[in-house]
């Protein structure tokens, strides 16, 4: 049976529908906007009823709210019949339809009838539409570039099974984002995932951190202390920069690994240990093998599942998606409101990003902390990027043929004195001094250009 939810403050408005609708429908009611919302935590309507002029919280409030929080539950708004306006209205917000009161039974129970076969012909068409859609996430995971859904497509077929994973990928690629998903995708998800970083822990303390020890085991073992793998077990042990162990270690790693079982130091007494290992580096692991840094036998362990995360510029189409999601992240934090200018926009796609998603997601939090209205401007992102995206850009139209040799040098120009008259807060003397030309010159150049400071009019 469909759920009707009726939001009416009138008891006896509340109380004729559902003595007129409760033979077809299960109908639940609420007296205002808030307890309405509330119910809308807790159940899933197929529809509501909803009364437009109520004291405290409107009806134009809760429409409001519902939709803020993505919800598509249709709506029908009840009037009285004088103030149709306020229906039309509501209906610009979302709204399905509208009533007018006092309602005629019949009339209400097939308009009833009629948006919930609506819903249920969407909801199979959402549901069609997304089967087909292009996967643009994976637990916190973004992309759409075909590598990386192909990527989502291989953590969720090997999140079930306990195989070793080996990430590779260069700095801030994401690769401990996805140890995580394979975690969180897993039967293990309930279970602890342990991350350490074998770069970080000094080589005499790491076989006792992977492996725990008794209390006095060696010179400096305090209390006893259990090690990552016993933390881990039943979860997932993700070992980030494996390519950083001490050889020693490795070969204790590949015991553990092989046996299924790890000792404390200190005590020959085995424990059996069920943990999933998932291991990343951004070091090339067959060229570390070949110098004899890394064990062969220990890499077929560990490398069951490889997967290989590509730096950011290899999947431009990334780029845009990953900012704009930051950019939503970064506004709800800091309640405000954001969008990108179109040329920062086009800056951070043009950009190479070698620090990969971290830097890109550094240079967004950066733009959003300092812009002081709406818009992230280019001058708020690193200058790095910034002229590394106009002399791009200059190189790229000369190339396509779309700008001379002499123009795109006269734009150089031009965008160097710019620069340097903005960072010396439009003071022409200092602006000479920097760019290492005389002042007359820096006026003639900037008199040719027509460089002035933005809002106000050019020089005559
Ligand atoms: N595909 C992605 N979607 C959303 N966020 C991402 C993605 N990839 C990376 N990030 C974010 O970028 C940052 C860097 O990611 P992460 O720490 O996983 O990189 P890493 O490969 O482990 O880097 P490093 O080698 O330097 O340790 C994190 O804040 C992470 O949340
Ligand atoms: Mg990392």
């Amino acid at each position: 049976m469909a759920l009707l939810l009726v939001v009416d403050d009138e008891i006896g408005v509340r109380e004729s529908l559902r003595m007129l609708l409760k033979s077809e429908f299960e109908v639940e009611t609420c007296p205002d906007a808030e307890s309405g919302l509330e119910l809308l935590t807790r159940r899933t309507p197929d529809l509501i009823i909803l009364d437009l002029v109520m004291p405290g919280r409107g009806g134009m409030d809760f429409l409001r709210e519902m939709r803020a929080r993505g919800n598509t539950i249709p709506i029908v708004v009840l009037t009285a019949s004088n103030t149709v306006d306020a229906a039309v209205g509501a209906m610009k917000e979302g709204a399905a339809d509208f009533i007018t009161k006092p309602f005629e039974t019949d009339a209400l129970r097939i308009k009833i009838r009629q948006l919930l076969e609506r819903g249920e012909l969407e909801r199979e068409v959402e549901r069609l539409r997304d089967e087909v859609a292009e996967r643009q996430q994976l637990g916190r995971l973004v992309g759409r570039a075909p590598v990386m859904r192909e990527m989502f497509r291989t953590i969720e077929r090997v999140a079930d099974s306990r195989s070793s994973v080996l990430i590779t990928g260069e700095s801030g690629t994401g690769k401990e984002l996805v140890a995580q998903a394979i975690h969180e995708l897993s039967p293990r998800k309930e279970e602890a995932f342990i991350a350490i970083n074998c770069g970080a822990i000094p080589h005499s303390l790491m076989e006792s951190t992977l492996f725990g020890h008794e209390r006095g085991a060696f010179t400096g073992a305090g209390e006893q202390k259990v090690g990552v793998f016993e933390a881990a077990h039943g979860g997932t042990l993700f070992l980030d920069e494996i390519g950083e162990l001490d050889p020693s270690v490795q070969v204790k790693l590949l015991r553990a690994l092989q046996e299924r079982k790890v000792e404390r130091l200190g005590n020959p007494h085995s424990i059996d240990v069920d943990v999933r290992i998932v291991a990343a580096t951004n070091r090339d692991l067959e060229q570390e093998i070949e110098a004899g840094r890394f064990r062969q036998d220990l890499f077929y362990r560990v490398n069951v599942i490889s997967i290989e995360i590509p730096a950011l510029r290899e999947r431009r189409e990334d780029i845009r998606l990953l900012a704009e999601t930051f950019l939503a992240r970064f506004a709800t934090d800091m309640k405000k409101k954001l969008r990108f200018d179109p040329e920062a926009l086009a800056a951070i796609e043009r950009y190479a990003w070698p620090g990969n998603v971290r830097e890109l997601e550094n240079a967004v939090e950066r733009g959003a902390a300092l812009s002081d209205d709406e818009v992230i401007r280019l001058g708020v992102l690193p200058d790095a990027m910034v002229s590394a995206g106009r002399s791009e850009r200059m190189r790229e139209e000369l190339r396509t043929g779309s700008t001379s040799f002499d123009e795109t040098v006269a734009r150089f120009e031009c965008e160097l004195i710019r620069e340097a008259l903005e960072r010396q807060a439009w003071n022409q003397t200092r602006a000479a001094e920097v760019l290492g030309i005389t002042r007359r010159v820096l006026k003639l150049k900037i008199d040719r250009y027509d460089i002035h400071p933005p809002g106000s009019a050019s020089t005559p």
